[in-house]
């Protein structure tokens, strides 16, 4: 089956190997001119050229004319917390007396509130869950994501969160998933976190790996939760396991994370917020991606990550939602205005983030290249309900997009 996409706008493309860093410009060649049409065969784009050259040589293929909108890759969101039950909303007038993240977890909120009600839900009505926030991502342009378990903090249900994901990473378009366990999120309710670690060692993990169901593993370390001598051993047992390897560091105070991060040279290590310079300039050169995760702060009302010091420096960095009950947005292009209306960082630096970037962390399961428009590449792109592909993050509550095609298969939004 093959389609052509014809009069097409601007293509913000990211085409290249590697992540991006620095303050990259459009001149840097990662957009291109008006006027081109992309030929999709199956699952794959197969060629990229000029409109009327392309439409005389494929006048067999199905002709999908967009009008001059612009286009830009399939979103690829490389950390949400997918699947749990429950809802949190009381929390903010919490938060609004002024009581801490750490204070409310410890008034039995947080993640443990969530894990109650996760633990009673059916696989259905989980999988239901999963289903509607992917179908809300995929409206917002996401085609790929990671997904963490972390809501059952049991092995029976941090299994059960795995396996429902990888069933609803299976159904036609809907967006795919990358999934990590992250057993290691918190001390489950009524139980103490030291006594949970040689649970998770001993027992959780090991059956995980057993079952090979998640491809990486994820602790949240950080002061409070899970501490760095504790993280070290889950990472050492989760890498000598077969499994990748991601963090949670530094979200709300500088943990030490950062140099765990560098010595276990993690894929990423999110939230990343508090991280000294130092650790940060580690992280990089031992090729760990920094994982900003601008949603948290914006639901807190608290301030934003050193963006612009990353860009100055050359520090590799990407961007994700985030999303969890206490971050409840599936919307990268949310995510890319917090950056680019609230912190002046560029609409290219910030696609960069959400694309080029995060797929070097959070690949594709075919193995084909995502998070950019290149030949050989899945046909997963963004169709823009505008001629501009700037406007990707510029209408904060709305999706931006007049099309997404996942897979070679166009969902009109
Ligand atoms: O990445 N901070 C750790 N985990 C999640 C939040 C979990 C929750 O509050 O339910 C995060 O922000
Ligand atoms: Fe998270």
């Amino acid at each position: 089956m093959q389609r052509l996409i014809t009069n097409t706008g601007p293509i913000a493309h990211m085409c290249g190997d590697g992540p991006i860093s620095g303050h990259v410009e459009q001149v840097d060649g990662l957009v291109s001119e008006s006027g081109m049409a992309i030929l999709v065969e199956d699952h794959v784009i197969k060629k990229i050229g000029e409109n009327n050259e392309m439409v005389s040589e494929f006048s067999n293929a199905e002709l999908i004319d967009i009008g001059g909108r612009a286009i830009i890759p399939g979103l690829v969101d490389s950390h949400t917390h997918l699947i749990w039950a429950g809802d949190r909303s009381r929390e903010i007038s919490w938060k609004q007396q002024g009581l801490t993240y750490k204070k409310i977890s410890e008034m039995g909120g947080g993640i443990a509130a969530t894990v109650l009600p996760t633990r009673k839900s059916t696989d259905q009505e989980l999988a239901g869950i999963g289903i509607k926030r992917m179908k809300e991502a995929l409206r917002n342009g996401t085609t790929h994501m990671e997904a963490k378990s972390g809501y059952g903090l049991n092995l029976e249900t941090e299994l059960r969160l795995l396996r429902i994901a990888e069933s609803i990473s299976a159904i036609d378009n809907l967006p795919t998933l990358d999934l990590t366990w992250l057993g290691a999120h918190a001390a489950p309710p009524g139980g103490d976190i030291n006594t949970y670690f040689e649970e998770v060692l001993s027992s959780q993990l090991p059956e995980i790996i057993e079952q090979g169901i998640a491809r990486s593993a994820d602790v949240f370390c950080e002061p409070g939760w899970f501490s760095v001598e504790q993280t070290e051993e889950i990472l050492k047992a989760s890498k000598s396991g077969g499994l990748d390897l991601r963090l949670h560091i530094d979200e709300f105070e500088d943990g030490g994370g950062g140099q765990l991060a560098a010595e276990y040279s993690v894929d990423t290590a999110d939230h990343a917020h508090h991280t000294n310079d130092e650790a940060r300039e580690a992280m990089n050169a031992a090729g760990v991606n920094c994982g900003f995760l601008p949603g948290t702060p914006y639901s807190m009302g608290e301030d934003y990550p050193p963006f612009e010091k990353c860009l100055d420096n050359d520090w590799v960095w990407s961007i994700a939602t985030d999303f969890n009950p206490n971050c409840r947005t599936m919307s990268l292009p949310f995510i890319g205005s917090i950056l680019v209306q609230r912190n002046e960082i560029s609409p290219i630096a910030t696609l960069a983030a959400c694309t080029r970037n995060s797929a070097q962390t959070t690949p594709h399961p075919s193995g084909l290249k995502h998070g950019q428009i290149v030949e050989g590449g899945i046909a997963n792109l963004n169709i823009l309900d505008s001629p501009y592909w700037e406007s990707w993050c510029l209408q904060p509550g709305h999706s931006p997009f007049f099309a997404t095609v996942l897979e070679g298969q166009l969902i009109y939004h």
